[in-house]
């Protein structure tokens, strides 16, 4: 029988709930705390802040096994762990730094109220150095305590829409740590991740025999260095096959046979290569802006970022112009958006490709209706003036365009010749490359998609 760990998580946000819920899904005894009250309050009562697939039945079997609870008391939620997992927002400042004042704040309340020794784990995103910041805040602010910290860097690689998954079967843990007895609390932290033998909700038992997870130690600046690193890396494998997508429309070729033969190449692989609306979500478009402010201050050209960040926020542009073209006039046309969620299987709209596109249309004056399986409550606070449909149907009907933004399996499954007969023009733009576009044909469709010919 392994030994239970007492750990604290600041932060109930994705990363945050995600984090908190496998540790004590493997068997750890976890507290979870957040400065947002309301959000206390409905993890309290049972209820999860966001949508992620298997998180609702691991939350729940860890609270009733008493291995899980929501607190609002922060000074609860420190004391009870010896580990202290930080897991708030690092969002992006006007300048595309990253903002780094949760980090402080919890640095400063983590130090003065702690009344034993804890290791502070960074798992938010941050730019290097910040270890060394959070170190010193830990040290000035909790001088008269005569507690210590141990300071370690724990970046997180999960992708909403599978993050329970990814937690429990991650290709690596990278643990940034200074003395050794960090890296063996780490260790002994993550055992039943490295070592099987958890009831895994996403396998229901049956685990997929997979490459073992790698468990990999680092400095603390390497450690926060390899998440920013490993997240510009995709946000360019993406701007690259749009680039490559912009030169078949062009010049007549098919992107989905020219990256799926670019993608078995090993050295490059298939993942992160899909043309589309380009990349969106929490970490990317924040991710790759924090990177390029960091080179600048560190004075390392990063213009190859800066172009994929500039090629990710032309996509917008392009699907636009692509729709313009097709309708001519926007204003007053109605315009079916399915999908508003940045990736399936979420309910996050942060920095959503179909937000800006519906921010667009709305200043165009087009009418828009929209459907998404689990983000319209989300996007219901950004836009009252659109209409939300109760499903991918309602979206279509009397519509001039019916525009896919997010690639729901559902919508996949759609019974399209019954759309086909309910739109006012029979116009769908395929931002995902979701469709065949020859059963779009065979239909009767005006479909046009991302680099693959009409
Ligand atoms: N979302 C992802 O897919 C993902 C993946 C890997 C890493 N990350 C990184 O993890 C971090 C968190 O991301 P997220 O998506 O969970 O963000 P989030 O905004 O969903 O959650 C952050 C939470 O922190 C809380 N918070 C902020 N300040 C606080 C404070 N002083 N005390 C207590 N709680 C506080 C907020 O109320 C919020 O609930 C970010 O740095 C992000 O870049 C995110």
């Amino acid at each position: 029988m392994r030994a239970a760990l007492e750990i604290s998580v600041i932060g109930c946000g994705y990363v945050g709930l995600v984090t908190g819920a496998c540790l004590a899904g493997i068997g750890h005894r976890v507290v979870c705390t957040d400065n947002d009250e309301s959000k206390i309050a409905t993890l309290q009562a049972g209820q999860l802040p966001i949508f992620e697939p298997h998180l609702d039945a691991l939350v729940d079997r860890s609270r009733k096994a008493g291995r899980l609870r929501f607190t609002g008391d922060v000074a609860d939620c420190i004391n009870a762990g010896e580990a202290i997992f930080i897991c708030v927002g690092t969002p992006p400042l006007e300048t595309g730094e990253a903002d780094l004042s949760a980090i402080d704040r919890v640095a400063r309340t983590i130090a003065t109220v702690a009344k034993a020794p804890k290791l502070v784990v960074e798992k938010s995103t941050v730019p290097v150095q910040t270890g060394q910041q959070l170190k010193q805040a830990l040290a000035i602010y909790g001088r008269n305590s005569g507690v210590t910290f141990r300071v370690a860097s724990n970046p997180e690689f999960l992708r909403e829409g599978t993050a329970v998954g990814d937690f429990l079967h991650p290709d690596r843990i990278v643990v940034g740590v200074e003395e050794a007895a960090a890296e063996r609390q780490l260790r002994e932290i993550y055992r039943p991740v490295l070592e099987g033998g958890f009831e895994c909700p996403v396998h229901a038992g049956k685990c997929p025999a997979g490459s073992p997870s790698q468990f990999l130690v680092t400095t603390i600046n390497s450690a926060e260095l390899i998440k920013h690193a490993s997240n510009s890396f995709l946000a360019m494998k993406i701007s690259y096959a749009n680039l490559i997508a912009d030169l078949c429309e062009r010049l007549g070729a098919n992107v989905d046979e020219v990256t799926r033969a670019v993608g078995l190449d090993p050295r490059i692989g298939p993942h992160f290569l899909r043309p589309g609306l380009g990349f969106g979500g929490f970490c990317l478009p924040k991710d790759i802006q924090a990177f390029i402010h960091l080179g600048e201050k560190a004075g390392v050209d990063f213009a190859m970022l800066k172009e994929a960040e500039r090629i990710n926020k032309q996509r917008v542009d392009a699907f636009l112009e692509k729709l313009r073209r097709a309708l001519w006039v926007l204003k007053e046309k109605q315009i079916g958006v399915l999908g508003l969620a940045f990736k399936p299987d979420t309910d996050d709209i942060r920095f959503a490709p179909a937000i800006e596109l519906i921010r667009r249309l709305l200043a165009e004056r087009a009418q828009v209706c929209a459907y998404d399986p689990q983000a319209i409550e989300k996007t219901r606070a950004v836009f009252s003036e659109v209409r939300y449909a109760k499903d991918g149907y309602e979206v279509a009907e009397q519509a001039d365009a019916l525009l896919i933004t997010t690639e729901w399996k559902e919508f996949r499954e759609l019974d399209w010749r019954r759309i086909f007969k309910s739109m006012a023009r029979p116009l769908v733009l395929d931002g995902r490359n979701l469709l065949d576009p020859a059963r779009m044909k065979e239909i009767g469709f005006e479909y046009h998609s991302v680099g693959r010919p009409d």
